[in-house]
């Protein structure tokens, strides 16, 4: 049984921890696909969401997660709370904590952040994503995905193309799919991969043909629109054209394979509208994955938290 107070990052998890979850996940969904939202697991406790950063699905699923599963939950805004006063992290936490609130899902712009506050709070804290550096729930619910395609992750080939060197997406889904054991390939041009990944699992590619030849899984990844004018690469059209993932492109991968994309997408940029529209891609089965997942570490956390007690 998953042992932990709080959900940092997949790099902690083992192979075990990361299944038990996934077999969780897939029992939520199925429930979520008869329509059941009513559900007893998280009946009299608490959960704050406290996003630093803008987000649609995340939020909305972690909120939607509790809800259906009987929690109160509120949504703590950092520009309308006392943040906005000077109040630091661990302050609103503690503050949190003497409401007697059981979980904090936190999305931060700094790596880390989630970390720090785990250490120095009661309240169980789940990250909703940290600056470049983990995004568990979003792995965890790709992985579900690709999983309930394939009824497994284990041989999966998964080509990544798209801003790798910003995306905590990106390292979150490596951790996890190399513990269960997929083949994961990266492409984009060189100033968008980070230094080092391949010596986390990663094997880095030298064209898009190459990473997604004969592959499960093509999953492209946002270009940052801010990363431009970085300098990162010349213009968003030159990027569509000589990275993005078209028709020809995916053609290379097998007959069965799937798209997905952890959203926001810019379409035509990272995949073309006709390739997010395809019969194979599965990006909004990835969002229903997603209140799964999110329903399955709020139950798994809940019933650590009460054999404690
Ligand atoms: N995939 C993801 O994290 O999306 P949001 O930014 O909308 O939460």
């Amino acid at each position: 049984m998953l042992k932990r107070k709080d959900l940092i990052g997949l790099y902690d998890l083992s192979a075990e921890e990361i299944t038990e979850i996934l077999d969780v996940a897939e029992n939520m969904k199925k429930l979520l696909r008869q329509g059941i939202k009513k559900l007893p697991h998280l009946q009299g406790k608490t959960a704050t969401i406290l996003f630093y950063e803008n987000s649609t699905r995340t939020r909305t699923s972690f909120e939607l997660a509790c809800k259906y599963m009987g929690a109160t939950c509120i949504n703590i805004s950092a520009s309308t709370s006392s943040v906005k006063k000077g109040e630091t992290l661990i302050d609103t936490g503690e503050t949190l904590d003497a409401m007697k609130n059981d979980f904090i899902v936190m999305r931060h712009s700094m790596g880390g952040a989630p970390k720090l506050l785990a250490e120095h709070v009661r309240a169980s804290v789940i990250n909703g994503g940290d600056g470049m550096n983990e995004h568990p729930t979003q792995a965890l619910l790709d992985m579900c995905t690709m999983r309930e395609r394939f009824g497994r992750i284990k041989g999966l080939k998964v080509a990544i193309l798209g801003d790798i060197a910003h995306s905590r997406v990106a390292k979150s889904d490596l951790f996890g799919l190399k513990k269960l054991g997929a083949e994961v390939t990266m492409y984009a041009p060189e100033t968008l991969i980070p230094k080092g990944i391949d010596r986390m699992g990663a094997k880095i590619c030298k064209s898009r043909e190459e990473a997604v030849e004969g592959a499960d899984v093509v999953m492209g990844l946002r270009i940052q629109l801010e990363r431009q004018q970085a300098g990162n690469f010349p213009s968003l059209d030159e990027y569509a054209h000589f990275y993005g993932v078209n028709r020809e492109i995916f053609s290379r991968a097998k007959p069965t394979a799937i798209v997905m994309h952890p959203g926001p997408v810019n379409r035509g940029v990272e995949l073309t509208g006709s390739i997010i529209d395809d019969n194979a891609s599965l990006i909004l089965d990835q969002v229903l994955s997603g209140v799964a997942v999110r329903m399955a570490v709020l139950f798994l956390i809940t019933q650590y938290r009460n054999q404690q007690m």
